[in-house]
């Protein structure tokens, strides 16, 4: 039987209390009761102490769903993980208004990731370039050889390429094994497969082989989303005219592009820390990826098309797996895949996507139009007075009346509390 595709969108979600959120999403996503009673565990000791060196504990962030995305035509509620206010409300809201035009649609290239064998000390650098081109075909048999199943799954080495560059210490030959990582990050399968080509190399080259590792400039592995946005439900034509006056910005100043891109990655990473993909790579792609035409720009683009709608489009590298790393062996984030109910890589790298343009989208919409203060002050009082002391019930209470008043201190809180009690 074929399951039905259950809707993500769920009105006033931000009110529910912690235990009917969960239900929802228990009811969308299949969960059971175990997997219920990990949403308030921490890590097991045991596994972090496996996982790095030196461990004293666990360090938790808290974890956020976001609701309303539809994505190639499918429902999903995205488990983010960030210590940032307003971000998960943010890309709910901006999927939401996707939703009116049929949500996100994505394009993806094949998951190929680059590995790189740096060769120096060559005498003939032109000879050495044709030769390595000529043993191509041994070359990959040897990176193919080092892991099986890979290549049983359909993925493996498949292409070299091999750039001559220049640097003060003289030419060198950097050497691309370009592998199809399937469902992996590639780190592991890409690193191994440039260990063990290294002596080959040598013995090819005639040099010497001195750096063998993956790069995270990861631009065969590209990933695009497009969104249009309702003119109406965002506000009317000043609106969107607004937002692509705010959007040229980024698109020719690195200074706001930086900005711009970070409020990108802020649904990015959420989502990838949350299934336990390694962020930092993903990161380092995506502004490589931002600079590739010589200066660093925004990594979305907007227009408007022919009704007036907003159209958003982001595409950048997306190095995520769902098998491998800490992704398998951290409970919570095998429970976050499961929420998202995906079946591949690529499928979580198209639910990332269209997060980012979703993130990106709700910022400049907030910059173009209300500032982006008045989103967090709500969280950011409660904060405070949480942080005054305020208990339970008081908590909204008191970060009520300092918004009412314009006065989000932990003095005023700390009054406020004093004088309900
Ligand atoms: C804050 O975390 C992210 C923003 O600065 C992004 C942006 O300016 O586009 C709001």
């Amino acid at each position: 039987m074929v399951k039905k595709n259950k809707s993500s969108t769920v009105s006033g979600f931000y009110k529910f209390p912690v235990e009917k959120r969960i239900e929802f999403v228990k009811n969308f996503s299949d969960l059971n009761e175990e997997d219920i009673k990990l949403f308030s565990s921490c890590l097991e000791i045991d596994i972090a102490d496996r996982m790095i060196e030196n461990v004293l504990g666990t360090f938790e962030f808290p974890l956020g769903i976001a609701v309303n995305f539809l994505v190639n035509g499918k429902d999903y509620l995205v488990p983010m993980a960030t210590e940032e206010s307003s971000v998960v409300a943010a890309a709910s809201n901006a999927a939401k208004i996707a939703r009116v035009k049929g949500g996100f649609s994505t394009e993806c290239s094949e998951p190929l990731m680059i590995g790189q064998i740096q060769i120096i000390h060559i005498d003939d650098i032109a000879e050495a370039a044709k030769k390595i081109l000529e043993h191509k075909k041994e070359i990959l048999h040897l990176a193919n050889e080092q892991d099986q199943v890979l290549v049983k799954f359909g993925g493996g080495a498949k292409d070299i390429e091999v750039r001559i560059l220049d640097s003060p210490l003289g030419k060198m030959i950097v050497t691309h094994l370009i592998v199809d990582v399937r469902d992996a990050m590639g780190a592991n399968a890409v690193n191994t497969m440039c260990e063990a080509l290294a002596p080959l190399l040598e013995e090819i080259s005639g040099g010497k082989v001195r750096l063998k590792i993956l790069s995270n400039l990861a631009d065969k592995r590209i990933i695009k989303a497009k969104a249009v946005f309702d003119k109406e439900k965002i506000g009317g034509k000043h609106v969107v005219d607004s937002f692509l006056e705010s959007y040229n910005l980024a698109a020719v100043d690195p200074y706001r592009a930086a900005t711009h891109n970070k409020g990108i990655m802020n649904g990015i990473d959420s989502l990838i820390i949350a299934t336990g993909n390694d962020f930092r790579a993903i990161e380092a792609g995506a502004h490589a990826y931002a600079s590739r035409n010589g200066q660093y720009t925004s990594l979305s683009t907007y227009y408007k098309d022919k009704n007036g709608d907003l159209v958003g489009e982001l595409e950048l590298p997306l190095a995520v797996g769902i098998v491998g790393g800490a992704g398998n062996i951290h409970p919570k984030a095998r429970l976050c895949k499961k929420i998202l109910g995906i079946k591949t890589a690529q499928e979580l790298a198209e639910v990332a996507v269209s997060l980012g343009l979703a993130q990106n989208f709700a910022a400049v919409f907030a910059l173009s139009t209300v500032g982006i203060q008045k989103g967090h002050m709500s969280l950011h009082a409660k904060n405070i007075a949480v942080m005054a002391g305020a208990k339970g019930e008081e908590i909204n209470k008191v970060a009520e009346q300092m918004i009412k008043e314009k006065k989000i201190k932990l003095d005023r809180a700390e009054e406020i509390i004093s004088e309900i009690r």
